[in-house]
């Protein structure tokens, strides 16, 4: 179980695995939907330019796996836990779903991108909320301005989102604490770097990720089993 004092300042970041016991599969793990469907072809922006109706097709198969989708016990602890520490508390997800909000979260930074949303790839409307499916033989959808509507998602190549907030809080926090994650995409894999040093580093997930050597602790075990408990004297 974890000690937090009355002045500790919490950096969750949150991966794929967060998601795993809801049914939504990680990327890179066994099943992973890396090992189905190659970046370059639906989750970059070259992919978009040669095939947006391919891109939409992915997305939308997406959508309707995270629409069946509940929230777990992981997401209902970060809940709480977000309502006992309230400011103290600073939670990045790597996801995209919506199930830490289906939970009770009020302020989780979506680094990249939300499903649930798209946005102009042209003008500078912003992102709105859009729960459509588009898929051929549908026409990929155009904004007013002419310009092709995307997913409001951070592609391979692209810079994620609120990064100026995201290390504003990493340089406040005094434990962070990694759950879910393989480690391997940058930015979000070098955060543990970023704060050691003078923060405690914790890692929960059922495999030591790719950056372990980087955390002070790691808690083997499914999220959704280790964070009620870690978190539960809070
Ligand atoms: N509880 C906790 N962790 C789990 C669970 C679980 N029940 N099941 C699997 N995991 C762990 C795996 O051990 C793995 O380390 O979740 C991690 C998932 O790793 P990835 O699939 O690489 O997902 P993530 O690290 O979140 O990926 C980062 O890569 O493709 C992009 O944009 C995508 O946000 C994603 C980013």
């Amino acid at each position: 179980m974890l000690t937090v004092s009355s002045t500790d300042r919490v950096f969750i970041l949150a991966g794929a695995g967060v998601s795993a016991e809801s049914g939504i599969p990680t990327f890179r793990g066994v099943g992973g939907l890396w090992r189905n469907y190659r970046i370059e072809e639906v989750a970059s922006p070259e992919a978009w330019n040669r095939d947006p109706r391919l891109v939409w097709e992915f997305y939308s198969m997406r959508r309707r796996v995270a629409s069946a989708a509940k929230p777990n016990p992981a997401h209902f602890a970060l809940a709480k836990l977000e309502n006992t520490l309230q400011e103290r508390l600073f939670a990045c997800t790597q996801n995209v779903d919506n199930l830490h909000e289906q939970a009770g979260s009020r302020n989780v930074v979506h680094m990249h991108g939300e499903l649930f949303k798209s946005r102009c790839g042209t003008c500078s409307r912003p992102p709105f909320d859009d729960t459509n499916l588009y898929e051929p033989p549908a026409e990929v959808p155009r904004c007013e301005c002419g310009g092709r509507i995307r997913p409001h998602i951070c592609w391979f190549g692209e810079v994620p989102f609120e990064l100026h907030r995201i290390y504003r809080a990493l340089g406040q926090c005094t434990l962070f604490v990694a759950i879910g994650t393989s480690g391997v995409v940058e930015p979000a894999a070098s955060f543990v770097a970023h704060v050691n040093g003078r923060a405690r580093t914790i890692y929960v997930g059922p495999e030591n990720p790719a950056n372990t050597s980087s955390f002070t602790e790691c808690y083997l075990g499914k999220a959704g089993e280790v964070l009620p408990d870690l978190f539960g004297a809070l």
